[in-house]
């Protein structure tokens, strides 16, 4: 890897072979090093294969690669709201963002971010919503750096391999104009 690697980010709609091996070694590599994103431990390299078929195949989920010097290193995906949720139509969902530990420290969290919401703005997406473990401390920075703004905590947010209970931060930031005026709660939904 170069001093100024390059990163680069495009949507993937199918995997091809290699592209696929190097999106389960980054998966691998970054659920090893302690994940924050799903999986506890890597699962066989069919399960995960079998996952990343699914991703790019499934309506309202797109899949985004991110690539340090021309290698898959990390993914992000843009989750639509189910076709029946009318009262979130506007909000979207960014999951499963993570860099492996080898390609860290490089703005590719940042490409990634930027690219997922620049997708959604154009699919006309007016929030975008995210939630995060306390302790993954470079996604918190990544995120409250780039204006996400914390709605709320959950104590109880995940269990890991261990069994300890980690709290989880939750996110949103809106997209497209000044954020709108909520009607009180004595309104209701
Ligand atoms: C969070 C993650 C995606 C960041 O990837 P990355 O490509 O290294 O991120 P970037 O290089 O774009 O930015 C990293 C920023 O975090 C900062 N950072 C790194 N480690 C940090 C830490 N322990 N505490 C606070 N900030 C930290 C860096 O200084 C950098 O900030 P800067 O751009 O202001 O200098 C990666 O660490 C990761 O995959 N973590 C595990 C999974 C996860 O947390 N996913 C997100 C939740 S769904």
């Amino acid at each position: 890897m170069t001093e100024n690697a390059q990163t680069t980010v495009r949507i993937a709609e199918s995997l091809d072979n290699r592209e696929m091996d190097e999106l389960c070694d980054a998966t691998a590599s970054a659920v090893e090093d302690g994940g924050g994103f799903g999986w506890l431990t890597p699962p066989p390299r069919q399960v995960m294969e079998t996952y990343y078929s699914g991703v790019v195949l499934v309506p309202g989920r797109t899949l985004f690669l991110g690539l340090l010097d021309g290698m898959i290193a990390g993914s992000a995906q843009l989750l639509a709201p189910t076709r029946n949720n009318e009262a979130q139509a506007a909000a979207c969902n960014l999951v499963s963002a993570f860099v492996a530990p080898w390609a860290r420290g490089h703005g590719l969290a940042r490409t990634l971010t930027e690219a997922v919401e620049k997708q959604a703005r154009q699919e006309g997406f007016g929030m975008i919503n995210l939630d995060v473990r306390e302790s993954q401390a470079a996604a918190i920075h990544v995120y409250e750096s780039m204006d996400y703004v914390q709605w709320g905590a959950h104590p109880l947010y995940a269990r890991l391999a261990d069994g300890t209970i980690v709290p989880g931060r939750f996110y949103y930031k809106v997209l497209i104009g000044e954020a709108p005026e909520a009607a009180g709660a004595e309104q209701g939904e």
